[in-house]
């Protein structure tokens, strides 16, 4: 009978194998290497991690599972544009028929919803345990910088998704937010023209918003995340319990 090495080998010097996989079996240390850096969807992953880095107990998951949600986020919000308008003659009708005429309409919207509301809780919970951690610390400061832009580019796109639907709660949410943002000193009504595009909540900041919500805080929150990973890499993984203690001496010094 052919030993399971004998099998390995065979399978690994497979001309087939050998077109898909530019490494052999990942039995050695050095193979195991190649496969983290020799795979498209693997090499975001440095070779080596810190085992403490893989515990739920460190992350909370938090992380990994924001990129999750906002990649929900976007497959669903593709597929919800196929029904929708951002015209105030038709919105509000093609929320409903998204509800009632199209198949599986009703889970989609909710999918999109119940992904967003999520989000601004997982994002939250991520922070938190980024501080409480203190991966905040040198040399990760920046990546804080970046994470601060992300919570604020989550809540601006449950805040810019909330007018579409135009319905009463949509319409006058948004009409108080943006007089809220209306009483900035010296520079609110500005602020308010440019939400608004005009001085009361109508079909220029319908189209305004929709801009915004597909389109441009998405493109910024696709760029930062890879800037907020590539900096994970640059910074040494993630911060770690040894490296807090460290930091927190040479302040007492
Ligand atoms: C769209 C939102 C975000 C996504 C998808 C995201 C994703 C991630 C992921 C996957 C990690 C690896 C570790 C982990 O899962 O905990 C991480 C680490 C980190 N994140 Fe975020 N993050 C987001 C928002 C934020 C926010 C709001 C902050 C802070 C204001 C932040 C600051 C950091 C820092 C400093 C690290 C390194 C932590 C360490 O080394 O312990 N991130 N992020």
């Amino acid at each position: 009978m052919a030993s399971k090495t004998s099998i390995t080998r065979a399978i690994t010097q497979n001309r087939v194998w050998q077109s898909v996989f530019r490494q052999g079996y990942p039995n050695t240390e050095e193979n195991r290497a190649k496969v983290i850096m020799n795979t498209l969807f693997f090499h975001i992953h440095p070779v080596k991690v810190k085992t403490h880095s893989l515990k739920i107990s460190y992350t909370w998951g938090m992380g990994v599972i924001s990129a999750f949600l906002f990649a929900v986020l976007v497959a669903t919000g593709a597929w919800l544009m196929f029904f929708y308008a951002p015209s105030v003659e038709r919105a509000y009708n093609d929320i409903q028929a998204l509800e009632t005429a199209v198949t599986f309409g009703m889970l989609l919207r909710n999918m999109h919803r119940w992904a967003a509301h999520l989000m601004v809780l997982t994002v939250f919970l991520h922070m938190c345990r980024v501080f409480f951690t203190g991966g905040h610390k040198h040399p990760r400061e920046f990546n804080w910088v970046i994470g601060v832009v992300l919570w604020v580019l989550t809540i601006l796109l449950s805040y810019t998704g909330y007018l579409l639907p135009w319905d009463q709660l949509a319409y006058w949410a948004i009409t108080v937010g943006t007089n809220i943002v209306g009483v900035t000193p010296l520079i609110g009504e500005q602020l308010r023209l440019l939400f608004l595009g005009a001085k009361e909540v109508g079909p220029e900041a319908l189209v305004r918003f929709y801009a915004l919500h597909i389109w441009i805080f998405p493109g910024l929150m696709i760029i930062l995340i890879g800037v907020h990973f590539w900096r994970i890499r640059k910074d040494g993984g993630l911060s770690s319990p040894i490296e807090s203690a460290e930091v927190q001496q040479g302040e007492t010094k």
